[in-house]
């Protein structure tokens, strides 16, 4: 297996990158989960745990940030630009090689906990990483909070993947640790699965 280090520019920024050339060798990697939702519950903290149960099930490493342990500040707030949870939050980003955000939906667009999230990651955490989408809707499903958070993740300088889902109807498709609907679950499967390609083409 051969590393290769490849240097590009994003946007001004300096970008360093491993890149495993040897398509056939599996890379060692750990993906992490940021949710939008508090902690959990709820029915995003449902579908989060589900993904990380699939996502270890498909043989890679896979955890949530639990955002109600680790308290992020509001950007701005007094003593955020030397928070230890802040720093916390990062060192788990960096040292992951893909992300799965997954929002329940907010007036049309993500919750404020995913912006926040998202606010104090930059390039260096997850430039050139990829990313998968997942939203949750009350209503029925449309894709405008994966929309905002792709537009997010490209200004971060991510890598997100064609495929995404909607899981719509708040708790209506999910058991107590599950989704139930074959279609969703299915649609699942495969944004879990492109995703760990999308780590295995770009490597560590
Ligand atoms: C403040 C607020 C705004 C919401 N806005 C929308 C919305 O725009 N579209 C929608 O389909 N559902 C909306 N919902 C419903 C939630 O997206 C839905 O119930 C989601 O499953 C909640 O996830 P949770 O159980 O993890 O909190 C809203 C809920 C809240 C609390």
């Amino acid at each position: 297996m051969e590393i290769v280090q490849r240097v590009y520019y994003f946007e001004g920024c300096l970008l360093l990158r491993n890149y495993n050339i040897d398509d056939g060798v599996r890379i060692n990697m750990g993906v992490l989960v940021i949710s939008g939702g508090y902690g959990l519950d709820g029915s995003t903290g449902i579908v989060a745990q589900a993904i990380v149960a699939r996502t270890k099930s498909k043989g890679v490493d896979c955890d949530v940030f639990r955002n109600d342990i680790i308290t992020l500040p509001l950007v701005g707030s007094p003593g955020c630009w030397n928070s230890e949870s802040v720093s916390e939050y990062r060192s788990m980003v960096e040292s992951s090689e893909g992300f799965i955000l997954i929002t329940p939906e907010y007036h049309g667009t993500m919750s404020s906990t995913m912006k926040l999230q998202l606010d104090w990651l930059g390039k260096d955490q997850v430039g050139g990483k990829p990313f998968a989408l997942v939203s949750m809707l009350g209503g029925v499903s449309n894709t405008s909070s994966l929309n905002h958070m792709r537009h997010v993740v490209r200004w971060l300088g991510g890598w997100c993947t064609p495929e995404q889902i909607a899981i719509p109807g708040g708790r209506s498709h999910l058991s107590d640790d599950d989704l139930v609907d074959e279609g969703l679950s299915e649609r699942l499967d495969g944004v879990l699965d492109s995703l760990i390609h999308a780590i295995e083409k770009l490597g560590n």
